[in-house]
């Protein structure tokens, strides 16, 4: 009796892991996203499997995923604008709709030949966001493709650059300040002229006979929860793939990645609202005072 109980639970158990296991979403843009903007100037190329958006004189462009999710891992490889990026920017991101939105973002703000690009990232968590980290590239993200990586579970968000995490932002729910785990967020990419403030703070405009300006995909992979509407924090998001918040011994970055992370945090970053005293008078976001990793 026991004994075949217990074994009808691991035969459930197991099914439940398999049919809940979260979907991947393969490397095809046909069938993975559309265009929601320009689309009359950007392509999808080949069988499916490369992308590019351009912006001109005339527009922008985006393309926004057909799935919406609840956690996830979300790949994406981009080769940036090169040569002359000043004014351009090309945002990478995950988003809610509506009132009180939850959005985790990557954005690549362009520069002038030579210099470096910034890479920018943001929550928002209920529509509050203010919360930005700004990094120099350790490598030239236009010669190639990298891979850039929102990992978002119940437990932590982390921004992963080639793997190597750049930034955490943990569930300090239970602390009363708001984590994105009840909206089910689209993944989008776009790129526009931000020349009002992306390079040197605004500055230096767009140089339009640099145009078109192309950034370049390829490998898009959303390894996600399907989201229907309903709030849902099961199975399916402790099996989305990562090398430690599934294991209860590793609620956190391994020591190998957090040494990755604070070389970069060291070295490359070189905005953090966390220590901007002066913008927030003071009163630091409750969340700078946690551990973030
Ligand atoms: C991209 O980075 C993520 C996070 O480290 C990793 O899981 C994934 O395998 C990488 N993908 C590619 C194509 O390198
Ligand atoms: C552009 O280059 C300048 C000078 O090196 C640098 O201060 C700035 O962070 C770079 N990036 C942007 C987007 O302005």
């Amino acid at each position: 009796m026991m004994a075949n109980s217990r074994s009808l639970l691991v035969v459930l158990l197991t099914l439940a892991m398999t049919t809940l296991h979260p979907i991947a979403v393969d490397a095809n843009f046909f069938s993975s996203v559309y265009f929601y903007w320009g689309n009359q100037h950007s392509a999808i190329r080949g069988s499916g499997d490369d992308l590019q958006l351009v912006l001109d004189q005339t527009s922008g462009s985006g393309i926004k995923s057909t799935g919406t999710f609840l956690f996830g891992s979300i790949e994406m490889l981009i080769k940036l604008v090169p040569g002359n990026s000043a004014g351009t920017v090309t945002a990478y991101y995950v988003s809610s709709t509506g009132d009180g939105h939850d959005e985790i973002d990557f954005e690549f703000l362009g520069n002038v030949s030579g210099q470096p690009y910034i890479i920018h990232t943001n929550i928002f968590t209920q529509g509050n966001g203010n919360r930005e980290q700004q990094f120099h590239p350790w490598f030239d993200p236009t010669a190639d493709f990298h891979n850039y990586t929102i990992h978002w579970n119940p437990t932590a968000v982390v921004w992963y650059v080639d793997s190597v995490p750049i930034r955490v932002f943990r569930n300090y729910e239970n602390e009363g300040i708001a984590y994105p785990n009840k909206q089910g967020m689209s993944v989008y990419s776009s790129l526009w002229n931000a020349d009002n403030w992306a390079t040197q703070g605004g500055r230096i405009k767009i140089d339009w006979n640099s145009a078109p300006f192309i950034a370049k995909y390829r490998n898009f992979r959303a390894q996600a929860c399907n989201w229907n509407g309903a709030v849902s924090i099961g199975t399916c998001a402790s099996n989305i793939p990562g090398n430690w918040w599934t294991s209860p011994t590793h609620s956190r970055l391994s020591d190998a990645k957090l040494g990755q992370m604070n070389w970069v945090r060291d070295i490359y970053m070189i905005y953090d609202y966390c220590k901007d005293t002066k913008r927030f008078k003071g009163q630091m976001p409750p969340e700078c005072f946690k551990p973030q990793y």
